[in-house]
């Protein structure tokens, strides 16, 4: 056994507090227990050892990515398991938590200033370059092409969520980012039973709600999440199967994050804050509509502890003119 064997096997846990006032029952994965922290572990791992397989990546060779971060994190410690060097590339200005921790679990960090993707100095095109120039040096693992990442979840993230809930699953809820979740879980639900509903959820800033929408990418305003959204199609969403998509704003993901760090001890990130919130929503919706008792399952992809600087930190939230005051959160159940 080595620390790849504590990757996966989650346990999938009830949100008291909105499934009370939902009546209804919210449930989260808790991907933050991974070794590295986060859901992208289970795409690290998934990645290398089957680009090991394929001959892909061999013995000396360098891991390189460009990331927001979890994966950074997730490919050092699988790369440090199994003795390869990582070298991340990163842009600047995602929660310094997140940097410390990459350099801390053993990997080369490279941070870049962010720009858009179109911009040959973009963290992706910064890491595929490297490789480019090297390719017997490095192996790019390239999580938004590769699909041994959406495979992670198709064989290990969904099929434990399945068996956790004895298939008794009636609303999936994401957001994306490479789109691996999304991908490889509502692939896997759609054959289990198509008639789970799997909702999409999309940060202000991200073009994925306008593309599902309308057909192209398009976006207003900025988020404070981080990991999630995107302005472009890439391979591992392209496999996802979804009914429907929402755009949530930064307050509701800041007053539900808030509230269940107060009443339930669970203290959410970003990212899994905007999945929890919408899960609520739609769980209220369907309360109005006599719909109760349904199972909602969501993402908890990683801790609040990482964004102690910016999610948890009421100074940068009035920055943002965003604030934790609880008494906001009534506003969700108008
Ligand atoms: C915190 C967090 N949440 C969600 C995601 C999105 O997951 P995926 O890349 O599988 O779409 C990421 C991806 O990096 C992340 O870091």
């Amino acid at each position: 056994m080595s620390v790849l064997n504590a990757i996966g096997n989650t346990p999938l846990i009830e949100i008291p507090s909105l499934s009370k006032i939902a009546d209804a029952k919210i449930m989260v994965k808790c991907e933050n227990l991974n070794p590295g922290g986060s859901i992208k572990d289970r795409a690290a791992k998934s990645m290398v050892l089957k680009a090991m397989e394929k001959g892909l990546l061999k013995k000396g060779m360098t891991i390189v990515e460009g990331t927001a971060g979890n994966t950074g994190i997730g490919l050092a410690i699988v790369g440090r398991a199994l003795g390869f060097d990582v070298t991340i590339v990163m842009p600047n200005n995602q929660a310094k938590e997140k940097e410390r921790l990459i350099e801390f679990f053993g990997a080369k960090l490279i941070t870049v200033p962010p720009c858009p993707f179109a911009d040959q100095n973009h963290f992706y095109h910064t890491a595929r370059k490297m490789a480019e120039a090297e390719p017997l040096k490095y192996w790019w693992a390239n999580q938004f092409e590769n699909l041994d990442n959406h495979l992670a979840h198709y064989e290990t993230t969904a099929p434990e969520i399945w068996q956790q809930t004895n298939g008794q699953i009636d609303f999936f809820i994401s957001a994306s980012g490479s789109g691996g979740t999304m991908g490889g879980c509502t692939k896997y639900f759609k054959e289990k039973n198509p008639n789970i509903k799997t909702l999409l959820v999309d940060p202000e800033g991200s073009g994925l709600y306008h593309f599902i929408k309308h057909g192209e990418f398009k976006a207003v305003g900025s988020s404070l999440t981080e990991g999630i959204g995107i302005m472009r199609l890439v391979a591992n969403f392209k496999e996802a199967k979804i009914d429907d998509v929402y755009s949530l704003t930064d307050q509701e993901l800041v007053s539900v994050a808030h509230y269940v760090r107060f009443h339930d001890g669970i203290t959410l990130g970003s990212s899994s804050a905007l999945n929890v919130a919408l899960a609520f929503k739609i769980a209220l919706e369907e309360k109005k509509k006599k719909n109760m008792h349904k199972t909602y399952v969501t993402m908890w992809c990683d801790g609040g502890e990482r964004s102690l600087s910016k999610l948890y930190s009421d100074e940068f939230l009035a920055s943002k003119n965003l604030s934790s005051d609880l008494a906001l959160f009534e506003n969700l159940k108008k």
